[in-house]
């Protein structure tokens, strides 16, 4: 963050500026990074911004894109193929294109009319991690920028808070070492959590998971729901998701609440809580992240996989 005032000024000045002019803002990522855009855009939303965001090797046909449009690429290695035709896509329809990497000098960041870097240092392990949690951090900054109001002065305190939690997240790693299927429920900017935590189990815990929206359990998942079926729900105050959640439960699922809410309802419900320390929705969102990355991390460790390589996966994909 401290970049953003000094060596990084300019460009986030003229990040700030490129999104205030333009008549809307797309995202295109892929994988975590597009996760991390999902919150790019509601942040911006809370901005009073208009902005979506879309998957890169779906851009051409999803995008709506002219030259009042700003393209905002959100990428850990500025390679990922996918992206780079999509941006071609963008530029061959005059839109402006800026970018969020990684990687200094990588293509996204050459291609780009502006670009902003993350600083998280080298990211060796295939699964992105805290390049994640410094894309949204970014993210956060350009959109309070835009207006939105979120502090994130006492951030890097609140996510090493999440380690408080360690000894709890191994517990609940160890019982769920050897299911099949986990399902991660979220509302509003939890939505994009369950998203990231569902590919974190997938890619190194080997374990089958879906992330997906509280409102849509009821049209199809609920029926999977089956006596001990593991549920990740990530309540962050919103009552909707605390009635999705007994959803689940009145269908025997296995509940796992992650939450800085002190509510004897989700205490009732949850065979097990996670307490974070999360301030506000922005920390939310990095904080119940952490808390799921840990959670997969110890899975997987369970299982004796290899955390850092999992197989047939790659840490930049350059083929479409
Ligand atoms: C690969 C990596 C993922 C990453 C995705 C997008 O699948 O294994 O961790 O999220 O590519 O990569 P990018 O470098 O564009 O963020």
């Amino acid at each position: 963050i401290n970049s953003l005032s000094t060596t990084q000024k300019d460009r986030f000045d003229k990040i700030v500026s490129l999104i205030k002019k333009s008549h809307k803002v797309v995202f295109v990522a892929a994988g975590t990074s597009y996760h991390a855009s999902l919150l790019g855009v509601y942040f911006l939303h809370k901005a009073g911004r208009e902005a979506q965001t879309l998957i890169a090797s779906e851009f051409r046909d999803y995008a709506n894109i002219d030259e009042d449009t700003l393209v905002i690429a959100v990428t850990q290695s500025g390679e990922t193929m996918d992206l780079i035709d999509a941006l071609k896509y963008a530029r061959s329809k005059g839109a402006k294109i800026a970018s969020v990497v990684n990687v200094p000098y990588s293509t996204v960041q050459r291609m780009s009319n502006i670009s902003i870097e993350i600083l998280a240092g080298q990211e060796i392990c295939v699964a992105a991690t805290k390049s994640f949690i410094n894309q949204v951090i970014l993210l956060l900054a350009i959109a309070k920028d835009c207006g939105y109001d979120v502090d994130l002065d006492k951030l890097s305190e609140d996510i090493k808070s999440v380690f408080r939690s360690e000894g709890k997240i191994k517990e609940i790693a160890h019982s769920l070492a050897n299911s099949k299927d986990i399902y991660i429920i979220g509302r509003g900017l939890s939505y994009p959590v369950a998203r990231e935590i569902a590919l974190k189990l997938k890619e190194i815990s080997y374990v089958h998971a879906e992330g997906m929206m509280g409102g849509e359990l009821k049209h199809g998942t609920l029926a999977l729901i089956e006596e001990g079926t593991p549920v990740i729900s990530l309540i962050n105050g919103n009552t909707d998701i605390i009635s999705n959640t007994m959803e689940v439960k009145a269908r025997g699922g296995r509940i796992i609440a992650i939450t800085n809410q002190e509510n004897k309802n989700i205490e009732d419900m949850a065979d097990d809580v996670v307490t974070i320390a999360a301030e506000n929705d922005a920390s939310f969102s990095l904080l119940a992240t952490v808390a799921g990355q840990l959670l997969t991390y110890y899975i997987a460790k369970e299982k004796n996989l290899p955390i850092d390589k999992p197989r047939n996966l790659a840490k930049s994909v350059t083929v479409k």
